[in-house]
């Protein structure tokens, strides 16, 4: 089973390979917006994968249309296909509102 970690919390899990980040993040209690309940439509769940990204599924269209930047990806679309490490990025509380 693949092993994610939260760096930013200091929260880690073993999950089931396929599972989106958002998933496991929000099971973990990781802080993390999802505005659009993962519908990938909101960009509100980005994590910077700062460890492996190649484990993680391949970038998903709709990702491509946010430019997310390096590694950025979204958290409800990217599923976790081996040992990642990643960090919440924090979404300036305008885009929230
Ligand atoms: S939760 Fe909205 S894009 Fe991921």
């Amino acid at each position: 089973m693949p092993k994610i970690v939260f760096l930013n919390e200091g929260k880690r899990a073993h999950v089931a390979a396929g599972r989106t980040v958002l998933d496991v993040a929000l099971e973990l209690g990781v802080a993390i917006g999802h505005v659009c309940g993962g519908g990938g439509t909101c960009s509100t769940c980005r994590v910077a994968c700062v460890l492996n990204p190649e484990n993680l599924s391949p970038i998903q269209p709709n990702e491509i249309a946010y430019e997310l930047g390096e590694n950025v990806r979204l958290g409800c679309q990217a599923r976790i296909e081996g040992d990642v490490g990643v960090r919440v990025v924090p979404i300036p509380r305008a885009i929230l509102v």
